[in-house]
């Protein structure tokens, strides 16, 4: 039985009042636990500081539990398959198919030496197979062509991840929030700056996850002294629209090595997101798109996908991810009445299904 069957009925539980939650951030991770908690019973309310600092909000949407696999983070890989079985469920509860928009990857590369790190990475990915429900083959360049006729036909070859899926983080965010609320959470417009003045106005018993991305660091370091470290990954994104003179966006994701840097072109009902660049920043409010990053996107993505060159250029944005040392999100208690649920890196909508399992877990006492 699910949680939400076995809550279903809550409303009379004696015990209901004790279980308040207060999330502080309304992106993907805040929403989705924030539905989760409503539905294993939680009384739930979310305080949203907007989308302007909201990783979730400049994001290509790729479910990459292949895709994002690196040597090293064995232990990212394997989270990311676990929270992957868990989006078709997800999906199902937003009840907003159009959030899906591809359910396989293309990884292409260039050049030869693109090829031999695709290679070596698809080695890698290979030796989780098994536990993945996504398959990953061999493509040639032509091959690639016949799936996706309006890629360059000087791509060399690659591979297919069949069931690696894409979402419209945009579209998902508003899915999210809307299913929320029908499930009765509050969803209120605030931006946090203390969580001692937020708990002065909370019952004692009344929880708090805070899933405030980087501002994670500034509220919990603050109010708990406790250690939380965190750093920005800063990445610049393009969203370009179709035009009449274009050819159609890709139906697959394609994820491309171009002269040794990554690109990705991410399909969306009406264009592509390209992304995204990657470099730390010590400065947690520069969220600027700088010419560079967009010039080599746009270079890069082109080559890839010379038919690009007809659509608009609708948007350039860059986000800062809150990214941890060792690739590993923090989902933890860090007191009696506060758990953190930050630290997504690249990965934070893949991973908010489990993200979201685990949070609930944390609150029923089954996890500590
Ligand atoms: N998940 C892809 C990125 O962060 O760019």
């Amino acid at each position: 039985m699910s949680h939400q069957d076995q809550h279903a009925n809550r409303v009379d539980d004696p015990d209901r009042g004790t279980r308040a939650l207060t999330v502080v951030g309304g992106g993907v991770i805040g929403l989705t636990c924030a539905l989760a908690a409503a539905d294993a019973g939680w009384r739930v309310r979310v305080l949203d500081a907007g989308h302007a600092e909201r990783a979730s909000w400049v994001a290509g949407g790729m479910l990459g539990s292949l895709g994002e696999g690196q040597p090293g983070e064995e232990a990212a890989l394997e989270l990311s398959v676990e929270s992957v079985r868990r989006w078709p469920a997800l999906v199902k509860r937003l009840d907003e198919p159009a959030v899906v928009t591809a359910t396989d990857s293309l990884f292409v590369a260039t050049g030869a030496a693109d090829a031999e790190y695709l290679r070596h990475l698809a080695d890698f990915v290979w030796a989780h197979q098994p536990r993945t429900d996504s398959t990953l083959s061999a493509v040639t360049g032509r091959e690639i062509r016949a799936l996706e006729p309006a890629l360059s036909s000087r791509l060399v070859g690659g591979y297919r991840a069949v069931g690696e899926w894409s979402v419209d983080n945009r579209l998902l965010l508003f899915a999210l929030r809307r299913t929320a609320e029908a499930a009765g959470v509050q969803v209120v417009d605030a931006r946090v700056e203390s969580l001692a003045d937020l708990r002065a106005d909370l019952g004692p018993a009344a929880q708090l996850l805070v899933a405030a991305g980087l501002g994670s660091l500034a509220l919990v370091s603050a109010t708990l002294m406790r250690e939380l470290r965190l750093h920005a990954a800063k990445g610049e994104i393009l969203r370009l629209r179709r035009t009449r003179l274009s050819v159609p966006p890709p139906t697959h994701v394609v994820r491309a090595r171009v002269h040794g840097r990554a690109v990705y072109l991410v399909p969306r009902a009406d264009g592509i997101v390209v992304g995204a660049t990657q470099y730390e920043t010590g400065d947690f409010s520069d969220r600027t798109p700088q010419a560079g990053g967009v010039a080599d996107l746009l270079a890069d993505a082109i080559e890839v996908m010379p038919g690009l060159r007809t659509y608009e250029l609708v948007e350039a944005a860059a986000g800062l991810r809150p990214c941890t040392a060792d690739g590993l999100p923090v989902i933890a208690r860090v007191d009696a009445n506060t758990v953190v649920a930050t630290g997504h890196g690249r990965n934070g909508i893949v991973l908010a299904p489990i993200t979201a399992e685990r949070v609930v877990d944390i609150l029923e006492g089954e996890h500590q």
